[in-house]
This record gives C-alpha cells, structure tokens and sequence, in this order.
C-alpha cells in the first residue's frame, strides 16, 4: 500500500489514530469479527455497515461504522460527496440532531477502498430499541412521539423544497435519547434525540437518487441483484421518502421488539398526528392490520435476503476461492 493511497480524513473535532484505524483494518476478520488482531465488539450490523467498538486506548467512546461496499477510489468519493451533503442537510436545514462525527476513508491491504464513519459512542441504554425495554409504557409512548416529531422535521423540510427530497430511516434503533438515565429510565416530551444512522444518503435531486443506486446492491449476492434491482430499487428505497410507509416501519418495530401491545396507544397517537399537526400532508391514519402485515412481509424479506447473503458467502469461500468482503450478522431474534 502506497502512503498517497491513503486519503480523506475528516475527524470534525475528533483526534484519530489513523494508523491504529489502518491497523485495525488489517487486522479484522470478517467472519468471525470478535477474533481480529485488534480485539474489537461488533454494536450493531447493518445492510452496507458494521458498526464496531474498537478496544485500543486511542479509540475510547468512539463507534466506528466500516462501509467496504466501494470498488474504485472514484465511487467512494462521489459516495463521500453525498454522504456529506446528507448530514449538512439534518443538521443544517432539517434540525435534526446527529452525534459528533468525523471519518476516515483509505484504501486497505487488499487493494479495497474502505470508508468509516465515526461517531461518539452513545450509551447503550439510550438506543431507542434498547430505551423502549426499560421505559414505563406511557414514556415509551412518548419516545416514539418524539421520533415522529423529529421525523415530521424531514417532511416540512421536503413539502417547502422544489428539486430535493430527503428521505430517512425512522427505525427506533437509529435515535438515541440523549442525558438518559437507565437506572430510572423516564422521557419527557421534547427530549432531545440524535439520529446515528447516516451512511445512507437518501437525497434525491430532480427526482434522482445521489447515492449510486447499484451501491445498495453491492453487498447483495449477484445470484440475485437482476431480481433485487428492479424489486429493491424501486419499493425498498422509495419507502424512506414516503412519511406514512416511514411511519408504519417505525411502528412495525414493536413487533421486532417483541412489544406489540404497544401498537394500540401508538396508532392513537400517531393517528391524531396526522390529523393535526402533520394535517398539510394529507395522510390516511394507519390501522393495525397495515403494521402486522408489514412487520410480516419486512421479516421475510430480511431473513430470507440473509440467508442468500449467507449462501453467497459460501460460494466465496468454497466454489469461487475468493474471499468474501462483507460481514453478516449471526441469527437475528423476531
Ligand atoms: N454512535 C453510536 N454509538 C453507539 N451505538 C451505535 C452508534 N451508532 C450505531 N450504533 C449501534 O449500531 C446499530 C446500527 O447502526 P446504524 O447506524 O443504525 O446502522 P445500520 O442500521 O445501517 O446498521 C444502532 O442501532 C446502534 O445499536
Ligand atoms: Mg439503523
């Protein structure tokens, strides 16, 4: 690896060991990420990212979210370009709040770009999945307020735009409360909650999507990407730019959470929304048969896109020789 290969780093506020990142990178093992040279945890998995906790002094309170789906330089620039028009806009023209970021891009020992957001590390407890266990039924109503609340931010902002829409991720697991305190777990209205998850840009100018559409494909096995591409690009994405659909996936995430009895006080809730508050944007209220079939269908998706993935990887390793560059969560409870 050359030194002028490596590029791009922006740690907005932050002090990175950008060696120890290279090191770190070097190191990882992909299919079994707790065993990599430089002990790590994995916080969270993603479709495009992996979030990890890296065990090393110079990495204390960080959360770093490894992105490795880039074949050129070329891609991962234009990538980074609306990666960082995407933050500017929640920050800067939506409000929403994000946690204190920077990141580091370089090409790694294989020859592979790979791009890593980094963020403070945001207590566990706080994560809105995780939050929602411990709250008292009424707070976690509120909870899932303030997300529609700070969801609602994304839609004025799009109502009042002529050639740009922002969409947006709404899961409970992308908000993190911010001063909460998990040995009395309690939230009161108008909490301030940051959004994490960012590394994927949805914007779309002129009705076009600036993130490369193939790059949500990149990680999927190419056995499927001609079926993915006309089904994925076309439902999968366009449900982030359409509040309602955003909505119903936020709610869906009781059932993922195994706290469906939380539905019936959260379609009140959200039902008055959009008949008051959210009025301008026309929207039918949403029953709970919508959410159960959603939640239904969305968990078939998923376990069965992973199951492929898993598949794929094992063509890799086995059929095809080469190594398989992504990391795939183990079982995940539904
Ligand atoms: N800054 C952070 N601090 C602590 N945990 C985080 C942070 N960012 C993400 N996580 C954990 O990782 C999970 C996945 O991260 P996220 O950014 O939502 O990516 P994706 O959903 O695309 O995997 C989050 O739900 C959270 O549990
Ligand atoms: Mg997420």
């Amino acid at each position: 690896m050359d030194s002028t290969d490596i590029d791009f780093i922006n740690p907005t506020g932050f002090k990175i060991d950008f060696a120890g990142l290279v090191e770190f990178e070097r190191g990882l093992d992909p299919i079994h990420p707790e065993r990599s040279a430089v002990p790590c945890r994995v916080l969270g998995f993603g479709e495009i990212s992996t979030v990890f906790e890296i065990h090393a002094a110079t990495f204390d309170g960080l959360a770093f979210k490894r992105i490795s789906i880039f074949e050129t330089r070329e891609e991962l620039s234009k990538y980074l370009l609306t990666y960082q028009e995407y933050n500017r806009l929640l920050e800067q023209d939506i409000g929403v709040h994000l946690p204190r970021h920077g990141h580091a891009a370089f090409i790694n020992q294989s020859g592979r770009p790979v791009f890593y957001i980094i963020q403070s590390k945001l207590p566990v407890p706080a994560i809105g999945n995780k939050a929602m266990n411990l709250l008292p039924r009424e707070d976690a109503v509120i909870l899932f307020e303030c997300v529609l609340h700070e969801l609602y931010k994304v839609w004025i902002f799009n109502q009042r735009q002529a050639d740009c829409q922002v969409g947006i991720d709404g899961q409970v697991s992308n908000w993190v409360i911010n001063q909460f305190d998990p040995i009395q777990p309690r939230v009161e209205p108008g909490v301030q909650l940051s959004y994490v998850d960012t590394s994927t840009p949805f914007i779309r100018y002129h009705g076009v999507e600036q993130m490369e559409p193939e790059l949500f494909l990149r990680s999927a096995p190419s056995f499927l990407a001609w079926i993915l591409r006309w089904l994925f690009l076309k439902d999968v994405v366009a449900r982030y730019y359409d509040f309602r659909l955003v909505v119903i996936d936020l709610l869906a995430n009781c059932c993922k959470e195994q706290m469906p009895e939380l539905i019936p006080d959260l379609l009140v809730m959200v039902n008055n929304f959009f008949a008051a508050q959210a009025r301008s944007l026309n929207l039918e209220p949403i029953e709970a048969k919508e959410v159960l079939s959603y939640y239904r269908e969305d968990a078939l998706i998923w376990s069965l896109y992973l199951s492929m993935r898993r598949v794929d990887r094992f063509l890799h390793h086995f059929i095809l020789f080469r190594p398989y560059p992504y990391i795939l969560p183990g079982r995940i409870k539904r």
